[in-house]
């Protein structure tokens, strides 16, 4: 953990976004803090494990829906991003939207990645010359692959907590959550819980899952999956291709073959993925909606996709 990230942490328990934490205990390596404590004043108290503070409680409910994404983001190869900023910036424009050069968006601006997954636009922003970019995810291996891919870099921290209840203040600049709302458990409440942390100015872009996004035959084949045993669920997908990483041989390659069907495969099994089988929120949301969440919080909208994806600026206060 980087001592910078200290002057942006705040305690997720005590009310107000306020509450700053004070380091205790810790354990460096040159500037960087490897292991220690962090407390409030009124005593609730995290680890930083591994060089990053950890914010999910062990026994909670995140901890244990965490888990699906560990499985996801141990199963992919670790990323490396350099030199690959123009596919980046590509993969980030289809979503955002912002008028270029994408530069003015983050330079010098602190930056906040909810749900950073292995960290593709953590890097970005922090290449396109951001002041601070603050990963966070509720999954360990998601941030040990971010950390591979991004963690190199100067101005980038990692942080282990749940978007519901972030604990930052209200300091960024720019606010990203790609994919990552509509599997918390209350997709509208989650993108609140991210604005919060936004200052007056500030840029906030979001994707989540437009309506008949997913494939309808994911719907009936959940209510198997979830209750199923995820080992053999995982073991399934594998072995007839319905995997996540899609370097994987699979015994028999069936996803692929019914992808290339396109639109002949009408059921759209080839669109259903280990993620979407396991993962314990799914949800879709129309354009309408996040129109609506965007106006009722003081975002003004500055582009949107009907994939869904929306950017906007915060005018008023959220
Ligand atoms: C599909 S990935 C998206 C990753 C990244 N934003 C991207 O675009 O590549 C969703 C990520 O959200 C994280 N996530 C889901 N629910 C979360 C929550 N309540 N708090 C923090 N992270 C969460 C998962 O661990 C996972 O890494
Ligand atoms: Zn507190």
């Amino acid at each position: 953990m980087k001592p910078a990230l200290l002057e942006l942490l705040r305690c997720p328990v005590c009310p107000g976004l306020s509450a700053r934490l004070a380091l205790d205990a810790a354990e460096r390596r040159g500037e960087a803090i490897v292991a220690g404590r962090l407390a409030c004043a009124a005593g609730h108290a995290f680890a930083i494990a591994d060089g990053i503070p950890d914010f999910v409680e062990p026994h909670d409910a995140v901890a244990a829906r965490s888990a699906v994404y560990d499985t996801l983001w141990e199963a992919h190869a670790d990323q490396r991003y350099a030199g690959r900023e123009a596919e980046y910036r590509a993969k980030f424009q289809a979503f955002a939207r912002l008028p270029e050069p994408l530069e003015a968006h983050f330079r010098g601006r602190v930056v906040l990645d909810a749900g950073c997954g292995e960290g593709r636009f953590t890097w970005l922003a922090a290449v396109l010359g951001a002041a601070h970019v603050v990963a966070v995810d509720a999954s360990r291996a998601a941030l040990r692959r971010a950390r591979a891919g991004a963690g190199g870099l100067a101005n980038v921290s990692f942080v282990r907590a749940d978007v519901m209840a972030l604990p930052l203040g209200r300091a960024f600049d720019c606010v990203l959550s790609l994919g990552v709302l509509h599997h918390t458990e209350d997709t509208e409440r989650a993108y609140r819980a991210i604005v919060r942390h936004l200052t007056p100015g500030g840029l906030v872009t979001i994707f989540v899952y437009g309506r008949r996004t997913l494939p309808w035959v994911i719907w009936p084949l959940r209510r198997w999956s979830l209750r199923a045993d995820r080992e053999r669920v995982r073991r399934l997908c594998d072995a007839y291709g319905f995997g996540y990483d899609p370097a994987r041989r699979p015994r028999l390659a069936v996803g692929r073959a019914l992808r290339r069907l396109g639109r002949l495969d009408v059921l759209g099994l080839g669109r259903v993925t280990y993620e979407g089988l396991t993962t314990p929120y799914l949800r879709e949301h129309s354009l309408g909606e996040v129109r609506r969440w965007f106006a009722e919080t003081g975002v003004e909208l500055l582009s949107s996709t009907r994939q869904v994806s929306a950017s906007g600026r915060l005018v008023g206060e959220p």
